[in-house]
Parts: structure tokens; sequence; C-alpha cells
């Protein structure tokens, strides 16, 4: 990576104008998007104006979030997508060209202007990452975070505990299972969508026990998963899952809610967590969180989750989709179960011999 400049700002932007990709919102779904709402376009990019950075962007971040932004649905802690506008999300990229000193042309940069090849912006929307922290520059869209603090601060995980965790082969659920596990959790139990995702649970990612929710109801799962109930429940969906949970928690067990997969997979509202005489009859504490809230963290997980990449004792799974016009139907198969691990575009053309998701 190349190192800061303070003293040159680089003059010249010259030759034929730079077109890339980029994806805008067609129209605001009713309920459930299909690919069609979104719209891929090819599209002039500016060079940089005084104090702004052009960069190319390697990867973007798939996020079922991305689903309730396109709606007119809930209200959510970020803007939603406007029809006619350029989609966003999380993206990491190069800086090709800066008009501003404080970053410099090779500066690996991360931020939020997914959804397009180049990105042209004040300087200020880009934050420079180390180059050389991953092996691949898209584990810097990882959701590690999400997961650490879920357990940590929102569910306030013990040593001991027995933790469940839903959508557990997913981007936020894999790591937060093997997070628990780091942690000093005595037992953890998956749930997924498939056979072949319960035994990459069991068999890769170390989770001592894990369901498919398809096979019958989730409270006899779960109950056989866990003969001496939950202590800890990461909820990534809601629904059925939730209900099944609050009847399987210990007493003064806690529930981090982090998402809403089987509303999001629904496009319409959840039937919600049911009957609370158990919450109140077990004194469960149930808190809903978005990670914004605690971007504080971030350096603390940043040296664990490293120091646990270089042990060895963390499996960061990852599925790679090629190519922007991809993404909008990729999306979709997200949410559907396709992929596992975390889902990222790759926004530049795969090395030769490259597997495509
Ligand atoms: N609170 C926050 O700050 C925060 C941050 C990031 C993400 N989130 C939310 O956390 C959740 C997980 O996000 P992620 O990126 O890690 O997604 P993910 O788990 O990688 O999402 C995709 C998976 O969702 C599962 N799924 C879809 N509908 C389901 C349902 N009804 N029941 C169970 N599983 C279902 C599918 O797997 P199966 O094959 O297993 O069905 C699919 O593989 C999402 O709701 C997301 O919006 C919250």
């Amino acid at each position: 990576m190349k190192s800061l400049t303070t003293n040159a700002l680089p003059p010249v932007f010259s030759g034929p104008p730079r077109t890339g990709l980029e994806a805008r919102l067609a129209a605001r779904p009713d309920g459930l998007p299909t690919a069609d709402h979104i719209q891929v376009v090819t599209t002039t990019v500016p060079d940089p104006a005084p104090g702004q950075v052009l960069v190319r962007n390697l990867f973007m971040s798939l996020d079922p979030g991305m689903l309730l932004l396109m709606s007119g649905g809930p209200r959510l802690p970020m803007p939603r997508y406007e029809v006619g506008q350029v989609l966003y999300g999380d993206a990491v990229g190069e800086v090709v060209a800066s008009a501003d000193p404080s970053l410099a042309e090779g500066d690996l940069v991360v931020h939020r202007l997914g959804w397009r090849e180049y990105a042209t912006a004040g300087a200020e929307a880009f934050r420079r990452v180390d180059a050389d922290a991953h092996p691949s520059p898209s584990m810097h869209l990882g959701f590690g975070l999400v997961a650490y603090v879920g357990l940590v601060e929102v569910a306030r995980l013990r040593p001991g505990d027995t933790v469940f965790v839903s959508s557990a082969a997913g981007a936020t659920g894999g790591l937060a299972g093997q997070i628990a596990r780091l942690m000093g959790a005595a037992r953890v139990i998956g749930s997924a969508g498939s056979p072949e995702k319960v035994a990459h649970l069991t068999g890769t990612l170390g989770f001592d026990a894990a369901f498919d929710y398809h096979d019958g109801p989730v409270l006899d799962r779960l109950r056989a998963a866990a003969p001496d109930g939950v202590d800890v429940y990461f909820d990534n969906v809601g629904g059925e899952q939730l209900r099944a949970a609050i009847e399987v928690m210990n007493i003064h067990g806690r529930i981090a809610v982090c998402g809403a997969l089987n509303r999001q997979r629904a496009g319409r509202p959840d039937e919600g967590p049911g009957d609370l005489l158990a919450v109140a009859a077990k004194r469960l504490t149930l808190r809903g969180f978005t990670l914004f809230d605690h971007l504080d963290r971030a350096p603390e997980f940043g040296e664990r989750f490293r120091g646990w990449l270089r042990e060895g004792s963390i499996v960061y799974d990852e599925t790679v989709v090629e190519g922007l016009a991809s993404a909008p139907q990729a999306l979709l198969d997200l949410v559907g179960g396709r992929y596992t691990g975390k889902t990222v575009v790759r926004l530049t053309p795969a090395p030769a011999g490259t597997s495509v998701a």
C-alpha cells in the first residue's frame, strides 16, 4: 500500500471519459422485489474535483437488509433506496485518483458507495484500511463485528452458556457460532435450511449440534438439540425459530435480535414472538441491536479476529458472485438460501480459473 502523501495533489486527470456500471432502483417493489426492480446501467465516471477521490471498487457486500431498503416498509436506521437513484452498500476498493491529501493512489478503502464499479466522492466518504490485514480485500466486508457485539454486548455471553444461532450457515450466524465457542460457550447449536448446510455447521464450523429448520416443528428439534435449555439465542430470523427459542430458554436467558430473515424472505411482516408469558416467567431479555451503536468495539474485535485467523481457530466462509450485472438476482438468491458465509460481489473481472457462485 502506498503511504500518505500530503505535499502533492495529482494534478491531471486526462484521457477519454471513464465509464463503469452502476445499479439503480428502477421501481419501488410492493413486498418482495424481483431482479427487475434493479436496473444496471453504464455511466460516465466523473474525475475527482478538489477534495474528492476516485475509487475502483473491488468487492461489494450483499446484505439481506438491502431488500428492506428497496421497499417502502418499516423504518430502518439508514436511508431507504430512492427510485432512479444508485443503490448503496458496503464496498472495498482501491483509490485510482486522489485530489485530497488524506488519500493516495493505491490506498485500499472501505465505504458505503457499493452497487457501482467506480465511486467518486469527497475523501471523508472513504476509510483507509490495512491492505495486508486479510488474505482478500473482501474480508473487510465481513459481519464478524455484528456477531461479536451481539454476543458480548447485547446477549452478555458467559462462559458455560448454551448458545443457539439461527441462519447459522450465513454471514453473521457462521461467525456468531464460532465466536461463541471461542469465548467459552459450553454448547453451540445452529439451524440452517438444508442438509448440506447442517453438515457444514457440525463438520467444518465446529457447532456441537445443528438441525434443518424445515425438518418438522422447530420446537421439537431445538428441545432435542438443547436438552438442558438455551442461555443465549442469537436471532437472525424471527418467526417460528424465535417462538421456539423463547420456549426453550433457561431462566434469565438472553436473546439478541440481530435480523428478521423470515420477514425479509417473505416480504411481509412476521407473526412475531407470540405469547410473552414465558418471557416474563423466565425473566428473559429480548434485545434488538444495530451495529451502528457499537462501532467503538471495532478495534477490539479486529485484534481478536485477526488473532483467531492467525492461529487457525476460526473459519471464514465466503461466497463470491461475479460482476455487478449478477448482483440483483444474487441478492434474491442470498435470501433464498443459495449461499453460505458472507456473500460478496466481485466488481472487477475474476482472475482466470476462479470458480463462479
Ligand atoms: N443488527 C445489525 O446490525 C445487522 C447487521 C447485519 C445483518 N443484519 C441482519 O442479520 C440477518 C442475517 O444477515 P446475514 O447477512 O448474516 O445473512 P445470511 O444469514 O448470510 O442470509 C442469508 C440466509 O438467510 C437464510 N434465511 C432466509 N430466510 C430464512 C428463514 N425464514 N429462516 C431461516 N433462515 C432464513 C438463508 O439460509 P437457509 O438456507 O438457512 O434458509 C440464507 O442463506 C439479516 O436479517 C440481516 O438483515 C443485522
